[in-house]
């Protein structure tokens, strides 16, 4: 057998992280530049079940049985073997390798099981469709998570633009003109489950103040939608603006997230937010060709530690 290699893109949420959560839709798109990537190599004298993994960008070198069986690398390759109804896997070795930063709001979680499931799959010679290689990363990110909405792993499984509200069939979004994103990134790493965790916990104590705030984004989100798919997306800029005080008050931002926002603007952005879990992580900002490399430089200049040009299409 030889080896097989797949890949999964890195996200970004455009409109609606944190109140996707509690049923508003959100708006997500696929990162292309950036991507974690699986390649499994056969290891014809092992042993059935002898998985080894390596992944060097975390420093891990060891077998899957010795990690446990809800280890992030190795809940993929389970959630494969009972998706194909296998009694074992035949011994591999399988690189992971990722550019897409850690706990930055770019999906790598999702990203690193897409990537996982889908090359165990094809090496198995029965690849899983889109669908499976979804609901995989959703039971890895659930169980990290505890709540995850499942719009991370749809866009990441999926690899396009989508309109997604939770526990409801994902809706594909026609980009009918595309347009250029610029992300900065703040440096700090903030796990999505403590911030969606402290956001319940302050939602539960004062619904009546942070619902509105759940409302006011998802009808952001659908004007968003409607900009987008009629080919207007520099009038993004002010719902952005708009989505990220929504975010602020929900107190899930950062002065360092903030500083980059503005930092945008001052460049010359049409419109920036927080993206993803928030407190850290990145940021977007909405750029027209002529000031993408000013925005960006803007943003390192404000302390970015690395930017992301992408085109949402
Ligand atoms: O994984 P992140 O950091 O991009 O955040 C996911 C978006 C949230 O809405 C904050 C959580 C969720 O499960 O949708």
């Amino acid at each position: 057998m030889p080896a097989v290699t797949a890949s999964a893109p890195g996200k970004i949420i455009l409109f609606g992280e944190h109140a996707v959560v509690y049923g508003q839709p959100s708006i997500a798109v696929p990162v292309t530049q950036v991507r974690a990537k699986a390649a499994v190599f056969p290891n014809p004298t092992g042993a059935p079940d002898e998985i080894w993994l390596d992944a060097p960008d975390i420093g891990l070198h060891a077998a899957a049985s010795s990690l446990g069986v809800d280890h992030p690398l190795v809940m993929p390759l389970l959630a494969v073997k009972a998706a194909l109804g296998l009694t074992h896997l035949p011994a591999c070795k399988i690189k992971i390798t990722s550019t897409i930063p850690v706990a930055a709001g770019l999906g790598s979680g999702a990203a690193v099981s897409a990537a996982l499931a889908r090359a165990l799959a094809g090496f198995l010679g029965r690849p899983l469709p889109d669908d499976s290689i979804s609901t995989i990363a959703f039971q890895v990110d659930q169980h990290y998570h505890g709540t995850s909405s499942g719009v991370d792993n749809t866009v990441i499984a999926y690899a396009q633009p989508v309109f997604f509200v939770r526990g409801q069939p994902f809706q594909r979004l026609t980009v009918a003109q595309p347009f250029q994103i610029v992300i900065g990134n703040t440096g700090l790493h903030s796990p999505t489950a403590t911030v969606v965790n402290d956001l319940r916990l302050r939602w539960q104590a004062h619904p009546e103040t942070y619902n509105p705030l759940f409302v006011h984004v998802g009808e952001i989100t659908c004007q968003a939608r409607a900009l987008i798919e009629n080919g207007h997306p520099l009038a993004l800029g002010p719902l952005m603006n708009e989505n990220h005080a929504l975010l602020q008050q929900m107190d899930v931002s950062c002065p360092e997230l903030d500083n980059l926002v503005q930092a945008a603007l001052n460049g010359g952005a049409l419109g920036a937010k927080l993206c993803g879990g928030g407190r850290g992580g990145n940021m977007i900002a909405l750029v027209e060709e002529h000031n993408g490399s000013a925005v960006s430089q803007a943003l390192r200049a404000a302390g970015a530690t690395h930017t992301i040009s992408t085109c949402v299409a």
